[in-house]
């Protein structure tokens, strides 16, 4: 019956009328993609969704195709049906530095138009690096037909080679967000020399021109370094900012948080550990979505590539609680929101020290 109700539900949204597929019950991991054995490396990493207004779910991640099909790219593939199958769609290729568009991608949806781009259209931040790593650019590409085709907007934030290490001046993981009429990309940024690395955004209100680095996160201690910025809007008009914190006492990569009124003010708040009632800190690589289920104060739902569980807040961050999920760990898990907002939507790809088989990029689904 689920099943009829599904494809009724389908036709008639190819007619027109909008009616998205929801899954009622949980499912997965589901295999989304699995990297072929001829793969440069048979890998996958650094997964990110999107849940479309239409219902659709488009998923992308780090390719590591065959040096024969030239430069890397950054596949998206998309779900019909609530994410239980997925289908190759596009690619967003590198089209202006001759690099490919290597690491670290993020899909957004446009909530509001801006910069000649309307309500829907879609973006694509993504770190473009060349083959011999030499150096960093986060770059912007945008859809206007619903992500089959994708052109290059602007040049965001570019920094030199792509190597982790402090001392070397890369930029890594951008996150978009759309407010007050402006679109701000949050990133992890290692060219300002009094810091091994810390956490900037920049914003736009065209798309096309960037302002000045402003700092969201940064530690005194140079060896310290917070990355992978994701934020989320919660119900009291305040925004928390999940990061992983190399230097935090509780641990190396231990997820701490900050809470702003004002999301282009992170820099004036404390970040604060994440520790649930059972006293884990999760660490590593975080992301964080915010859902109107789970009471007044709805749920924050917390990743981390420490562990498969997610982590709930439903006091607006005051205190956390553990949630298993039957998601694979990976470098990184991202989440979002399904359009039945007690449903959240796992994807990622391997682990980071992966490459083989056990590589597929995969969606679970898991109610909060
Ligand atoms: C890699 O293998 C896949 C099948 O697994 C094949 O379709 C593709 O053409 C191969 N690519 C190259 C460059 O050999
Ligand atoms: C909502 O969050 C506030 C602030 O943390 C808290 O005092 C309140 O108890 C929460 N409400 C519920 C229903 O958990």
């Amino acid at each position: 019956m689920i099943r009829l109700a599904f494809y009724l539900l389908s036709s008639l949204a190819a007619i027109g009328v909008s009616a998205a597929p929801v899954s009622k019950t949980d499912f997965g991991p589901v295999v989304i993609f699995d990297p072929p054995a001829n793969y440069t490396a048979q890998r996958t990493l650094y997964a990110r969704s999107l849940v479309r207004t239409n219902g659709d779910l488009l998923a992308t991640w780090e390719n590591y195709s065959p040096a024969a099909d030239g430069n890397p790219y950054f596949p998206i593939y998309k779900s019909k049906d609530g994410g239980e199958t997925w289908s190759p769609y596009s690619k967003v290729e590198d089209q202006v530095n001759g690099w490919g568009m290597r690491y670290q991608p993020f899909l957004y949806e446009l909530p509001s138009s801006i910069g000649g781009y309307k309500k829907g259209d879609l973006l694509l931040a993504g770190n473009s690096i060349p083959e011999d790593l030499s150096k960093t650019q986060i770059d912007l590409y945008a859809s206007r037909d619903q992500g089959q085709t994708w052109t290059f907007v602007s040049h965001i934030a570019n920094g030199g080679r792509a190597i982790p290490n402090n001392g070397e001046t890369p930029v890594w993981e951008p996150f978009l967000m759309y407010h007050n009429n402006q679109l701000v990309c949050y990133y992890s940024d290692q060219r300002d020399p009094s810091y091994g690395q810390k956490m900037s955004h920049q914003v736009t209100s065209d798309l096309a021109t960037w302002g000045p680095v402003v700092t969201d996160v940064a530690y005194p201690t140079y060896d310290f370094r917070p990355g992978m910025p994701t934020v989320s809007e919660l119900p009291d008009g305040t925004y928390i900012m999940t990061y992983e914190f190399y230097g935090a006492t509780e641990g190396a990569f231990s997820v701490y948080y900050k809470i702003s009124a004002d999301p282009l003010a992170f820099g004036s708040h404390t970040g604060v550990v994440l520790p649930p009632t059972d006293g884990y800190v999760p660490s590593s690589s975080p992301y964080n979505v915010w859902t109107p289920a789970g009471g007044s104060n709805g749920s924050i739902v917390v990743d981390a590539g420490s562990s498969t569980d997610v982590f709930i807040s439903t006091d607006l961050g005051k205190s956390w609680v553990r949630q298993a999920t039957s998601a694979p760990e990976s470098y990184t898990r991202s989440l979002r929101v399904m359009k039945d907002d007690s449903k959240v939507l796992i994807v990622g790809g391997g682990p980071i020290t992966g490459d083989g088989s056990t590589n597929e990029v995969t969606a679970t689904q898991i109610t909060v």
